[in-house]
């Protein structure tokens, strides 16, 4: 197949691009540098040329304090670049794997949310991001919309800079010695490589639709860091943070854990636990120390 990805340098675009290569499929990668979603003509361009089957939308302006500060920008990229690169898959006939989040919903619901929950964003970013998947959604019938959470990759996350949640733990252990995290805040971690190989497996079906696809299970920020540095054998003191030592700037869902019901309706999900796809980015296959963490 020929396939295209946007955003194919990015944290889950460059994992997207390597699962693509791995079943010998056809695969372009298109940066911003090659690319700007927001603006139809040059998406219309690109894929003239390339003629893609198949193109995955990893792209995205997703730092959700740049968002609320820019809301235009925000849209312009999450909401009218969607419906872009949807226009042009239309008119291509081609299928589109669009990315979405977590935070189109509020947090409120306290158990995790299925696809038939209906979304209540509380940002400029999540409020994008859900205009982006209503014009995917109407924009062509053969379009999978991926919602997913916390990810974690080994190409840089570029709209965060520096490093993902799992290398920062492990630098501030190594650096200081303890380690302080909040534990009021759930999400499923999820590593990229994990969700690549599940976009690989929609590319394959024509179970069109909205999808949640996140590692199984759930945990706590704090939670996360005691199982990266229990895997890794980590010498740390991990404490909980208190509630306003790190204030948010901008509102987030507290509780954004997503379950897979459609992808597991259809016999489709891949996704494995989160402590296993953290142990295979970590490059380890068992546990070992408990570590001290109050
Ligand atoms: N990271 C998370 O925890 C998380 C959680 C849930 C959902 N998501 C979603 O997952 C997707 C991928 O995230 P990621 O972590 O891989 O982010 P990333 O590393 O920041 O990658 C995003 C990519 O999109 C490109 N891009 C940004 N604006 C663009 C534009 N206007 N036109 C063309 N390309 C543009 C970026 O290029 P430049 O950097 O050069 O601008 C970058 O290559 C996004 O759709 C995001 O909303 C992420």
């Amino acid at each position: 197949m020929k396939i295209a990805v946007l955003g194919g340098n990015g944290q889950l675009g460059t994992d997207v691009v390597q699962a693509f290569a791995e079943k010998a499929d056809e695969v372009q990668s298109l940066s911003h540098a090659d690319l700007e979603i927001a603006d139809l003509a040059a998406v219309r361009d690109a894929f003239g040329k390339l003629q893609p089957q198949v193109i995955v939308n990893t792209a995205a302006m997703h730092h959700v304090e740049n968002c609320e500060l820019d809301p235009q920008k925000a849209y312009a990229v999450n909401a009218l670049g969607a419906r872009n690169v949807a226009a042009v898959a239309h008119d291509l006939g081609a299928l589109l794997i669009h990315v979405s989040t977590d935070y189109v919903f509020d947090g409120d619901k306290g158990t995790p949310y299925e696809e038939t929950d209906c979304p209540r964003p509380l940002n400029v970013y999540g409020n994008s991001k859900l205009a982006g998947e209503y014009f995917v959604r109407c924009g062509l019938d053969r379009h999978f919309v991926v919602r997913t959470s916390g990810l974690y990759g080994k190409a840089p996350c570029r709209a965060k800079g520096g490093r993902n949640f799992v290398d920062l733990m492990l630098k501030l252990a190594k650096d200081r010695g303890e380690v302080r995290v909040v534990d009021s805040e759930w999400v499923t971690p999820t590593s990229t490589r994990e969700l690549a190989r599940q976009i690989v497996v929609l590319s394959r079906s024509d179970a069109y639709g909205l999808y949640h696809a996140t590692a199984e299970g759930s945990c706590s920020w704090h939670e996360f860091a005691r199982e990266i540095f229990t895997i890794t054998n980590t010498p740390v003191s991990l404490k909980v943070a208190g509630p306003n030592e790190f204030p948010a700037k901008v509102a987030r869902p507290k509780y954004s854990v997503l379950e897979n019901r459609a992808l597991k309706l259809q016999g489709l999900n891949a996704l494995g636990t989160w402590q296993d796809g953290l142990r295979e980015y970590l490059g380890v296959s068992q546990s070992h120390a408990t570590v001290q963490s109050t």
